[in-house]
């Protein structure tokens, strides 16, 4: 029964007007995704004026523990607390429900190699930073070298810009087999602008671990997405990498 017709005489009768809601939601054009690409901007504006001094003097500053002895897994559940004010495309969706979504997608195309799972669930563990009152520009953005370097010379001997990616590495790198602890390293890094510095070792974990990762990380980002699994039903997995508590 359409129960529109009588709701309206009765509420035009009380002096209302019942309207039709328009219920699409595009966030391509919604106020808040243009508000988040301003600050987004402005945020990256600052991340690319980072110097080598600038890179330098954050590395002494985060040679300390933040937070001391923690499980990862009790890490990951902070980041549940972390929100990325400069990620257009999560628009205010939790750290940890980003990092799910990449494992989710990643599972549901099959993918089983267990570093790559690592991966996707602790990548973005130096967002925790967020939870402090470091600058945005410091936390996160993609990385480009900074300066000029010999060619093939390889991404460790270059500077690049400093965000979660490198605070992160030094955290977890004597856990994790190169490869991962490469990726997590340089997981922001626009390629095309660091290509020419790779050297053998960067080539090979490019194409095998960073192309694909970076496929996943952008790709699975969305407000709508719920992941399915909790980040508890993946203690199996992060124990295996990091059997014992670690200083972050
Ligand atoms: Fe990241
Ligand atoms: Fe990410």
């Amino acid at each position: 029964m359409n129960i529109v017709k009588p709701l309206k005489k009765v509420a035009t009768k009380l002096g209302y007007e019942i309207r039709q809601i328009d219920w699409t939601y595009d966030p391509n054009s919604s106020i808040l995704r243009r508000d988040l690409c301003s600050q987004n901007r402005e945020i990256m504006k600052r991340h690319f004026l980072q110097t080598e001094e600038t890179v330098i003097h954050l590395r002494n500053k985060y040679e300390k523990p933040i937070l001391g002895k923690i499980d990862v897994l009790d890490l990951l559940k902070r980041l549940g607390e972390c929100i990325d004010p400069s990620d257009t495309k999560l628009a205010g969706v939790s750290q940890l429900a980003h990092v799910l979504q990449v494992a989710e997608a990643m599972e549901n195309d099959g993918v089983i190699d267990s570093d790559l799972l690592i991966a996707a669930l602790i990548h973005d563990l130096g967002k925790i930073l967020l939870l402090t009152d470091e600058a945005l520009e410091n936390i996160v953005g993609m990385n480009c070298p900074i300066g000029e370097y010999e060619e093939g010379i390889g991404f460790d001997h270059c500077f690049f810009q400093w965000n979660h990616d490198e605070f992160a590495y030094w955290r977890l790198k004597d856990y994790l087999p190169d490869p991962v602890s490469w990726l997590i390293r340089y997981h922001s890094i626009l390629l095309p602008e660091s290509a020419r510095y790779m050297d053998e070792r960067d080539r090979q974990y490019s194409e095998k671990y960073l192309i694909p990762f970076q496929k996943y990380d952008q790709g699975s980002k969305s407000v709508f997405r719920i992941p399915k699994k909790r980040i508890d039903d993946y203690r199996g997995l992060i124990h295996q990498y990091f059997p014992e508590v670690l200083t972050f």
